[in-house]
């Protein structure tokens, strides 16, 4: 079998049983814990999906180097990203959601190979669908491919971003963005915003700042759908670092970097 298959039948195993664990897990009081902020928590299930999966993916791909949220991956340099092949996993996305409302999260898995983004899982756990992709043959959501992204303009259709929209240091950008989109909206969860757009439900996603293995799944998922995925000023992203992204339709990309 192919590795890309080989791999693509473990992770979809391995996702349906964390899976099970974290439903199990919302039965019972969540153990949870401030990290930086006040609004940044880890609950024990972040770190125990995370621990079971770097166990997993080093047992059976022992040379492949894992960048992931709660510090049980590896710490991979650029030359390293370049050379190996490199796995992404955010054990829960949208942790906040997880806690306070126990739904709006998603497991996310993603393999990059020399650099390239290859495989693509981004888990909405509360609805049991698998959003998914292997570069070059679209994206699926469990074993239903969808249709492409439309390149629509702003105006015929949805804004999204993180809560950092609402401060006021983006003013002229919030107020011009607010009468040009038909309405804005935030999930809290970068994959599941990924998926929004990727889905035509959305036709944009502003983050001010997202983490690699925030990005890595819905980037692959978005170019495979026909999206782009940019710093704000245009330019490529590179996974590795924190930067703020935009996440769009071709059209509405080019809209935002100008308003930006
Ligand atoms: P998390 O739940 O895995 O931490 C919320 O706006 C989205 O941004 C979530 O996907 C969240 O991921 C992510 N996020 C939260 N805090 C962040 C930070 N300080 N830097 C980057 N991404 C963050
Ligand atoms: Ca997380």
């Amino acid at each position: 079998m192919p590795l890309t298959e080989q791999r693509d039948e473990l992770i979809k195993k391995w996702l349906k049983e964390a899976a099970e664990e974290i439903k199990e897990s919302l039965k019972h009081e969540l153990e949870v814990e401030t990290k930086s902020r006040k609004n940044d928590l880890v609950t024990q299930m972040d770190r125990k999906i995370e621990e079971n999966f770097v166990s997993k993916i080093k047992e059976h791909f022992p040379e492949d180097l894992i960048v992931s949220e709660e510090g049980f991956g590896d710490h991979v340099k650029e030359s390293d990203f370049e050379k190996n092949t490199v796995w992404f996993l955010d054990p829960i996305d949208g942790t906040l959601n997880f806690v306070l409302q126990n739904e709006n999260y998603a497991v996310m898995l993603a393999v990059y190979e020399k650099g390239i983004g290859k495989q693509a899982y981004i888990y909405d756990v509360t609805h049991n669908r698998l959003y998914w992709a292997i570069k070059g043959n679209g994206v699926y959501c469990n074993d239903q491919p969808l249709p492409k992204m439309k390149d629509l303009p702003l105006e015929e259709g949805l804004f999204a971003s993180n809560s950092m929209f609402l401060s006021d240091q983006q003013v002229s950008f919030n107020t011009e963005i607010t009468k040009r989109a038909m309405g804005v909206r935030t999930i809290g969860s970068a994959g599941l915003e990924s998926i929004e757009l990727v889905k035509g439900n959305t036709l944009a996603y502003v983050s001010y700042g997202l983490k690699p293995w925030d990005i890595a799944p819905g980037l692959i998922l978005v170019r495979e759908n026909g999206g782009v995925v940019t710093n704000f000023d245009g330019s490529p992203v590179n996974i590795l670092d924190t930067s703020p992204t935009i996440m769009a339709t071709p059209t509405a990309q080019r809209e935002i970097t100008n308003l930006l």
